[in-house]
């Protein structure tokens, strides 16, 4: 069956976190990496939707959500809804008391971090010319299809429709294969770190 792409749905999270997990790891499966399987979901996946309805599309076939593609429009005002509104009650969720790093090289800790990091408002030339920001992750078999293209194609015309003049992701250095993707999709490279790219598109 031809995976289907359309908007998402509050039923598709926990299909979205799974694939969100499977692909946590520069790409690859990073089930192993969490005791916790929904810590990266809350992280990278689940606030996107409600933040910003209307730009979180999902791939599914017979078998449940494959891949899906979440956005903000302006990264500015999602910073500051994270702020008011999703990072309280999972600090609350998660106290960072109780938040151990074992040593086996679970990241649950570095995630619960990341959930407490209070980061004060500041101005950012990035978030003025590209405001939208994404996170796109498809299952392995779903990827090579075609399918990151067409999700990528639904989102910028939704961007679009909204009048945003660009966007910009950050890509991991551990994971060419995205890197290659974005630009061959028309992504340039804005900067580059040495924990991997920002990367950007004008949608002007
Ligand atoms: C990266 C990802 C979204 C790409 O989606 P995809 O469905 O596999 O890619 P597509 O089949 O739509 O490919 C689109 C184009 O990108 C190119 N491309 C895709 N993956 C590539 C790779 N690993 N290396 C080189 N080019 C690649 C394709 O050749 C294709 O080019 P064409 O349309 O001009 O022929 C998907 O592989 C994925 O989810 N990977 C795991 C999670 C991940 O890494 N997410 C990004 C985190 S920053």
């Amino acid at each position: 069956m031809i995976a289907d792409i359309r908007p998402y749905q509050a039923f598709d999270l926990p299909g979205m976190y799974r694939v969100c997990l499977r692909t946590g790891a520069s790409g690859q499966d990073a089930t192993a990496q969490y005791r916790d399987p929904d810590l990266l979901g809350h992280v990278y996946a689940g606030p996107y939707p409600a933040a910003d309805p209307g730009l979180s599309f999902v791939a599914a076939d017979e078998q449940g959500v494959l891949g899906y593609v979440v956005a903000t429009a302006d990264s500015h005002t999602f910073d500051a809804w994270l702020e008011t509104n999703w990072w309280p009650p999972l600090r609350h969720r998660y106290p960072l008391a109780l938040a151990v790093d074992p040593g086996d090289g679970t990241q649950d800790r570095q995630r619960v971090e990341q959930i407490h990091t209070v980061r004060p408002p500041a101005p950012d030339p990035l978030y003025d010319r590209y405001p939208a920001h994404l996170h796109i992750d498809i299952l392995p078999r779903g990827q090579g299809t075609g399918l990151g293209r067409r999700l990528m194609g639904v989102l910028v015309g939704a961007l679009r429709e909204r009048g945003v003049r660009g966007v910009h992701l950050s890509v991991g250095g551990a994971n060419p294969g995205a890197r290659a993707f974005y630009l061959r999709l028309g992504f340039t490279e804005l900067e580059r770190h040495d924990w991997g790219s920002v990367m950007v598109m004008d949608l002007d």
